[in-house]
């Protein structure tokens, strides 16, 4: 199984940043509740599927490298964890990969939305999807990471209800083996988040 998901990982990915968003032909269709209409964010997620990715899937790399990299850590937990693409008309518009990283314990190894669909709640429908699939599969907490100088990214995990519960100082001078800048911010720390999750019922 690892061998043949390996395979599939030499499959060209798509430039997702180039893709429009929002054309497919299930937006067209007219929203489901009024809700929806009233939250600018959420009309952007109208029609999107979130499936799990087989083996017939092209890898979709640009978008696991917009949240993470080198490709070898990448592949790893590709290769232990399960896949999880967000579509909407037909076309891939994010994934994610999750992973049973301890006991009782799941976590978000990495997220990403194509660069033309972000800010439209694609992201937060995954992070719902991946705090249903952990508390069907029994797990009692959703765990993520990020950088110290990802502040969107925090605050995106923050609002949906993942609390601080710790940091891996200079895990990603350890991965990268220098420490690079965003936006101006020096990326050392990996901020380490959890969200408990209650049993389902
Ligand atoms: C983080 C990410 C998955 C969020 O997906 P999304 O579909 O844009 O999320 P939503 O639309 O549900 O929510 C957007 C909110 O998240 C935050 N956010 C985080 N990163 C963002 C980004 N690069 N672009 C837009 N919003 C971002 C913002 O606070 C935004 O809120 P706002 O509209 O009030 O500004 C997506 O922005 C992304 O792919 N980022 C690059 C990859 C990455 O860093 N992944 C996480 C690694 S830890």
């Amino acid at each position: 199984m690892a061998a043949a998901r390996r395979r599939a990982f030499d499959d060209t990915a798509f430039p997702f940043s180039q893709r429009s968003c929002g054309v497919g032909p299930e937006l067209s269709r007219p929203p489901q509740n009024d809700g929806m209409k009233k939250n600018a964010r959420m009309t952007g997620a109208t029609g999107l599927k979130i499936r799990r990715a087989t083996l017939a899937d092209a890898v979709p790399w640009t978008l696991l490298f917009d949240a993470d990299g080198p490709r070898a850590e990448v592949e790893k937990y590709l290769a232990r964890g399960e896949q999880w693409l967000a579509e909407q008309g037909g076309e891939v518009v994010g994934q994610m990969v999750l992973m049973e990283t301890r006991a009782d314990i799941w976590e978000i190894m990495n997220i990403a939305v194509a660069d033309a669909c972000k800010g439209q709640g694609i992201g937060t429908a995954m992070l719902k999807k991946a705090k249903s699939l952990a508390t069907q599969r029994g797990a009692q907490r959703l765990e993520v990471g990020t950088g110290n100088s990802s502040l969107r990214e925090l605050a995106f995990y923050q609002r949906f209800g993942f609390r601080i519960i710790g940091v891996d100082f200079d895990f990603f001078v350890r991965r990268w083996g220098k420490a690079t800048k965003q936006g101006g911010i020096p990326l050392r720390d990996m901020i380490r988040m959890e969200m408990v999750l209650k049993a389902a019922s």
